[in-house]
């Protein structure tokens, strides 16, 4: 179904972003059939080019990061005529009566603020003068959304000198994943899993959210920022939300964002041990982080694993593990909710625990199974086995479901004014005021962060924070 027709304001239209993701997403969602007749995506950056040079660049984009097979030069030739370029002075005044004769009236109009945030207010504050935005405009921000509270504060407090909340889309990409929506409609969409969600069946719950990558190529951003503050803060944090929250009453933006907060606003300060730091070292499957980043001192962290608790009925007791990491074994990412021991067996002979445990599978491989306890086969009396219910969304919903990209999907809903799967100001600010004292703490300590063999689970002490507690992380695979 086509969205409202729209004039979409790429700054950074040239960027690594831009070439990555937005642009070919569009053009997914323009070969799906969703932009509108006369919808136009208009890149705006600081280098002068003329609107075929742009068009050029994106074909070029399109071509190296697409992904999509459906692509004939037919309908890319239609996507690309509906590109413009302005070449724009973010802090100046350069590009911005063109940008203004340029926009459409009766049409949404939204902005995407695809730069660094030292950025953001000036170009806040020259849509306006420019007469550009208005009250039903939309402006979209990408992470990182400060680098602590303070920061976060203090872009908030700049978006809002010019844009209501309700304008403005904060992204984070994990909320557009298709199995992290699953999330809520599995928990909210069946009668079999809320009963038994809470702290009377569940025993604890792991995140895992494990990368191959490394850091290489983007060591100058990163070694600044670490994985607290590039993956935890934003999204583990979210995941944590949409496991752990109540119901939303209905589902819409703010009754579901609210639920999610009172999630952040319920977690509990972290112990430093609780808490294992860790950074990548040589192995044969490739260099060290300090390599890869270009700092041969650093303390950094690619991997951070932590034992969190949320102090609320629901949770009480309930230890959630997190995990994430940077050059580890596989890419893997899954939330799994391990449930409690039967208190009592009635068969006799079997000493083995079972447990029923849900795994929620988010990439690859998207799907969930259900651990579940049978009758091991044959003639040999009641011996049990514990066996997956195993679902792949992608077997079971056929392959023509195929999911739209995260950023694709949130474009649109951006176009639709849905805020429901974007961050709000307070939520981003409450995350950042539960991660702030962790990091503070490690600066404070000048902690060094364990080493782990590129290619291996993380640093041991990751694995003694659940051993300590008589658990185990499941595998990475
Ligand atoms: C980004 C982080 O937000 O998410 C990266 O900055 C990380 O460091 C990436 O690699 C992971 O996203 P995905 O979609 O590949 O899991």
């Amino acid at each position: 179904i086509p969205v409202e027709c729209f004039d979409l304001v790429i700054f950074g239209g040239t960027g690594d972003l831009a070439r990555r993701k937005i642009l070919p997403g569009l053009f997914r969602r323009f070969l799906a059939g969703q932009m509108p007749e006369n919808a136009r995506v208009i890149g705006a950056a600081r280098s002068e080019m003329e609107d075929a040079d742009y068009r050029q660049m994106v074909r070029e984009a399109v071509a190296e990061f697409g992904g999509t097979e459906k692509e004939n030069g037919s309908q890319l030739d239609a996507f690309l005529e509906r590109l413009h370029y302005v070449a724009i002075d973010a802090t100046g005044d350069g590009g911005w009566d063109k940008l203004a004769g340029l926009m459409r009236d009766g049409v949404i109009r939204a902005f995407y603020f695809s730069v660094g945030p030292s950025l953001f207010g000036a170009l806040a504050e020259r849509l306006h003068q420019h007469g550009i935005a208005d009250a039903a405009s939309r402006i979209v921000v990408e992470k990182p959304f400060g680098h602590d509270l303070a920061s976060a504060q203090e872009l908030n407090a700049t978006l809002a000198a010019h844009f209501d909340e309700h304008q403005i889309y904060r992204i984070d990409h994990y909320l557009g994943k298709e199995t992290v929506q699953n999330l809520m409609a599995v928990r909210f969409g069946n009668v079999l899993f809320e009963p038994l969600w809470n702290s009377h069946y569940i025993d604890h719950i792991q995140i895992t959210v494990a990368e191959t990558v490394g850091v290489g190529g983007r060591g100058s951003y990163y070694d600044k920022s670490g994985a607290m503050r590039d993956m935890v803060q934003n999204h583990l944090m979210q995941l944590l939300c949409l496991i752990a929250m109540e119901p939303p009453s209905i589902y819409d933006a703010d009754t579901v964002r609210d639920e999610k907060l009172k999630v952040i606003r319920a977690l509990q300060p972290v112990e430093p041990h609780q808490i294992v730091r860790g950074q990548y070292d040589a192995s044969s499957e490739g260099p060290s982080y300090r390599e890869d980043a270009e700092n041969p001192r650093s303390f950094t962290e690619s991997f951070v694993a932590m034992k969190c608790h949320i102090a609320n009925w629901r949770w009480a007791k309930v230890p959630f593990y997190l995990r994430t990491g940077k050059r580890m074994k596989a890419r893997s990412s899954e939330i799994a909710v391990v449930f409690k021991d039967l208190g009592h067996t009635i068969f006799e002979g079997d000493t083995a625990r079972h447990r029923n445990i849900l795994s929620i599978r988010l990439q690859p491989n998207e799907g969930m199974d259900l651990q579940v306890t049978i009758k091991e086969p044959g003639p040999g009396g009641m011996r049990l086995v514990d066996v997956p219910l195993d679902m792949t969304f992608a077997d079971a919903l056929g392959a023509d479901q195929e999911a739209p990209d995260a950023y694709e999907r949130l474009i649109m809903d951006v176009i639709r004014g849905n805020q429901t799967l974007f961050m709000r100001g307070d939520e981003v600010e409450a995350a950042w005021a539960w991660t702030d004292p962790i990091i503070k703490g490690w600066e404070a300590r000048n902690d060094v962060p364990k080493l782990y063999e590129v290619g291996s689970a993380g640093p041991d002490d990751a694995l003694m924070l659940m051993h300590r507690d008589g658990r185990r992380w499941r595998e990475i695979k």
